[in-house]
C-alpha cells in the first residue's frame, strides 16, 4: 500500500476524552471513529488489526474442533421468553419493533439463537459433541461505554456454544475452550491468566475469565505470580480424544480470581512474595452452564439407552474488538503501538526520506515490489512529508520493521532497518535487508 494513496487519517494530539493509553492511541493512529457513544466506525488501519486477531481466534477454534457459522444480529423477542431471560435481561438489550409490530432486539450474545439451531436438527448422542461458534457483532447498551473499543455498546464478539450428552463431556468440551483460549492469546502476544470468575446473566456453576493485567484494567484480580508467566501449551495436543484436563489442573491448581469470586483467606495462605493483586482486562469468559438452556427450549437429544435428556451446554466469548485494546496496553511506548508481528496491520513500511528523488525512489520502488512479491503487506510511506514526521508516523502506528531509504545512504549503497520494538537500527545494503525480511518467517 502506498502511503498517498491510502487513508490514514492520523492525529497529532489524542482528543481529550480519551482517558487510557490504548483508545487516545487507536484514535490517534486513525483505527477508529467514534460516531456515537460507543459505537465505533473501523477505519482501514484498524480493520487490518481486528481482521488478523478474528483469524487467530477462528484458526484456534478450528484446531480445537468448532465449527464456524454465522448467526443474525437481529433476533427474535419470542426465543428470549423461551428461556426466560427477555425481561432479566434490562436495559443493556436493545429492543426493536419492525413494520408488523413483531418484537426483535438487537443480540447482545447468542444462546437462544445456537440452541433454536441446534435443537432443530441434532436429536441423538452420535451427532455429539458439537461446538458451534461465529465471530458477529453483537450490542449491549452499556450504562458507561468508556475506554474506546474495551468498553463498547457495539462490540465484536466470538462466541462458541458446545452441545454434549452428559456432564463428563461437557467437562471435555470445557477443557478444550480452555486450552484454545490459552494458546489464542498467547499467539497475539499476550499473557492471559484464566481466573475463577462469577457466571452472571448466563448462568451456570462452572466459569473462567482470562485476564490481561493492565494497570488501565477494569477489573480488580488477584492471583498466583506464577501464572502470568506460565508458557501456553501450543497447538499440538490431541485436540479430538486427548485428555486435556491435566493441562487445565496445572492451572486451576494455582490461586486466581477475579473480585466477586476472591477468597481473601485463600489468597492469604500463599506466601506473601507469590500473591499478585493487581487490576486486570477480561478478554475471554468461558462458561459451563449445563441445561440452563436446553431444559426450558427443549433441546433434547436420544441417550444410548433411548432416553431423551436435555443437551449439556456450554459458552464461550472472546472479546475481537476489546482485545485491540488490550493488546494496546499490554505494547507501546512513548512514540506509540508497538504491534506484535502476529496481528500488525502491515509487516513493514517504507520510509522514503527524500521523495523524487531519483535513486531514494528507485530503491524504495525495488523493496516495495519485492516485499510485495514474498508475500509481505508493506505500508510505503511516498508522501512528500518531512522525515521526522515520517518517522513520527511510523512509530505511532507501531509496525514491526521500518526500512528507511535517504539520499545518503543510498549514495553509499546502504539502507537502515529499524526494529520497533526495540529500537535497534542497523545499516547494510538494501539487497541484505531485502534478504532478511523475505526470509524471515516473522517479518
Ligand atoms: N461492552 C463490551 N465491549 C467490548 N467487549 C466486550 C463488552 N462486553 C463484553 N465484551 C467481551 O466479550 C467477552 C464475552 O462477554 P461476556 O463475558 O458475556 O460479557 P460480560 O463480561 O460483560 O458479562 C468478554 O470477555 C469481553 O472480552
Ligand atoms: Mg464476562
Amino acid at each position: 500500500m502506498r502511503l498517498s494513496r491510502y487513508f490514514l487519517p492520523v492525529l497529532k494530539e489524542a482528543p481529550s476524552d480519551a482517558q487510557i493509553v490504548s483508545h487516545q492511541l487507536m484514535l490517534r493512529a486513525g483505527m477508529i471513529r467514534q460516531e456515537a457513544a460507543g459505537i465505533y466506525a473501523w477505519l482501514p488501519l484498524g480493520l487490518r488489526v481486528l481482521n488478523k486477531i478474528e483469524q487467530i481466534v477462528r484458526e484456534e477454534m478450528d484446531r480445537a474442533g468448532a465449527i464456524e457459522l454465522l448467526m443474525p444480529t437481529i433476533q427474535l423477542a419470542e426465543l428470549w421468553r423461551e428461556s426466560g431471560r427477555y425481561d432479566d435481561y434490562g436495559d443493556e438489550m436493545l429492543r426493536i419493533t419492525d413494520r408488523h409490530k413483531r418484537e426483535l432486539l438487537f443480540g447482545p450474545t447468542a444462546e437462544e439463537v445456537v440452541t433454536d439451531i441446534f435443537r432443530a436438527s441434532v436429536k441423538s448422542y452420535k451427532d455429539l459433541p458439537k461446538n458451534l461458534y461465529n465471530i458477529q457483532w453483537k450490542f449491549r447498551d452499556e450504562r458507561r461505554p468508556r475506554f474506546g473499543v474495551m468498553r463498547g455498546r457495539e462490540f465484536l464478539m466470538k462466541d462458541a456454544y458446545s452441545f454434549d450428552l452428559d456432564a463428563e463431556g461437557a467437562r471435555k468440551s470445557y477443557n478444550r475452550m480452555f486450552v484454545a483460549y490459552l494458546n489464542l492469546f498467547a499467539r497475539m502476544g499476550l499473557k492471559a491468566v484464566p481466573m475463577r470468575a462469577d457466571t452472571g446473566p448466563i448462568g451456570g456453576d462452572l466459569s473462567h475469565e482470562f485476564i490481561v493485567l493492565a494497570e488501565t484494567g477494569e477489573s480488580a484480580v488477584f492471583c498466583h505470580k506464577d501464572l502470568v508467566e506460565m508458557p501456553a501449551p501450543g497447538p499440538d495436543l490431541d485436540w479430538a480424544n486427548g485428555d486435556l484436563q491435566p493441562l487445565v489442573n496445572q492451572r486451576t491448581a494455582l490461586y486466581a480470581a477475579t473480585e466477586e469470586m476472591h477468597d481473601e483467606a485463600a489468597f492469604n495462605a500463599l506466601p506473601e512474595g507469590d500473591r499478585l493483586s493487581a487490576r486486570g482486562i477480561e478478554v475471554g469468559h468461558i462458561f459451563s452452564f449445563g441445561t440452563k438452556y436446553s431444559e426450558p427450549m427443549k433441546a433434547t437429544i436420544q441417550g444410548p439407552d433411548g432416553q431423551q435428556v436435555p443437551a449439556q451446554m456450554g459458552s464461550y466469548g472472546v472479546g475481537v474488538s476489546r482485545l485491540l485494546g488490550a493488546i494496546i496496553e499490554a505494547s507501546h511506548d512513548e512514540g506509540g503501538i508497538i504491534w506484535p508481528e502476529s496481528v500488525a496491520p502491515f509487516d513493514v513500511g517504507i520510509v522514503n526520506m527524500r521523495q523524487g528523488d531519483a535513486a531514494c525512489d528507485a530503491a524504495c520502488e525495488t523493496a516495495y515490489n519485492a516485499l510485495k512479491a514474498a508475500g509481505k503487506d508493506v505500508l510505503y510511506d511516498d508522501t512528500d512529508a518531512r522525515g521526522g514526521a515520517k518517522f513520527a508516523t511510523m512509530d505511532l502506528i507501531g509496525l514491526p520493521w521500518q526500512l528507511i531509504v535517504g539520499p545518503k545512504g543510498i549514495a553509499e549503497g546502504v539502507v537502515e532497518i529499524k526494529n520497533r520494538k526495540t529500537g535497534e537500527r542497523h545499516t547494510a545494503s538494501l539487497e541484505s535487508v531485502l534478504d532478511g525480511l523475505t526470509k524471515s518467517k516473522t517479518a
